[in-house]
């Protein structure tokens, strides 16, 4: 609730823009575990098993981040994934009937590539960070020279991502396609920048994903107020 309401806050989730997903443990979802299945949701995909049976919760298609906070249990899911990986059994909320994020596709296979590498990896996020998307517009679609403008921008930003950034072209979104694009760069970093469109952070806890976003929005700030003209 907390970190929707700031993300809203910054600017960075205009509208429904926006969404994450947060692993759960069966001891973190507590009671919700054995709760009765409220309606099947079709994934569109085949998830990965190492997500099968696993719980998330995520935000809701089409649900307004500065909203959570006052209803969760309409602008939030509490989902597991079923057995054959082919739907999310919806446990709690999405209270007026409707589902998880667009992006959901994104969501599972972006976990799916951080937990084959890291399985402490708990939280993705999406978002549209003003200043990342208007720094992506002015480069080449090149993670390394995206990467490196970040760097030479500001001193913190190689200590918090060494990984650097991957860097996707403009592409639909809210598709298997993106999603299977996003998580192969995941494979080797925790950012991924959609061109012309926001960002994707993961990370152990909601504070490294946010964190990663943020100092990646920040550094962008820095650039592009720099005129992208930093020399030094
Ligand atoms: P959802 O409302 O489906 O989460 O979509 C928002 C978004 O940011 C699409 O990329
Ligand atoms: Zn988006």
């Amino acid at each position: 609730k907390e970190v929707t309401a700031n993300m809203y806050r910054q600017g960075w989730d205009e509208r429904n823009g926006g969404n994450i997903s947060v692993l759960l443990t069966a001891e973190e979802v507590g009671e919700f575990s054995k709760s009765k299945t409220i309606r099947d949701i079709n994934l569109g995909f085949i998830a990965d098993p190492i997500v099968r049976e696993k719980y998330f919760l995520v935000t809701g298609t089409g649900k307004y981040f500065k909203n959570v906070k006052k209803d969760p249990e309409t602008n939030l899911g509490l989902v597991q994934i079923s057995k054959d990986g082919k739907s999310a059994h919806l446990l709690w909320g999405f209270a007026d009937g409707g589902k998880f994020t667009s992006e959901f596709p994104s969501h599972i296979m972006c976990h799916t590539s951080r937990l084959k590498i890291d399985p402490k990896n708990k939280v993705v996020m999406h978002s549209h960070p003003t200043y990342t998307i208007a720094m992506g517009a002015c480069l080449p679609t090149d993670e390394t020279v995206f990467t490196k403008k970040l760097w030479i921008s500001n001193t913190e930003a190689i200590v918090v991502f060494p990984e650097g950034i991957g860097v996707l072209p403009c592409m639909l979104c809210g598709t298997n396609e993106i999603g299977e694009a996003t998580a192969k760069k995941m494979e080797t970093t925790r950012l991924v920048s959609w061109t012309n469109h926001g960002i994707y952070g993961c990370g152990h806890d909601i504070d490294e994903a946010f964190g990663l976003i943020e100092t990646v929005e920040k550094t962008a700030q820095i650039y592009m107020l720099s005129l992208g003209h930093v020399v030094n």
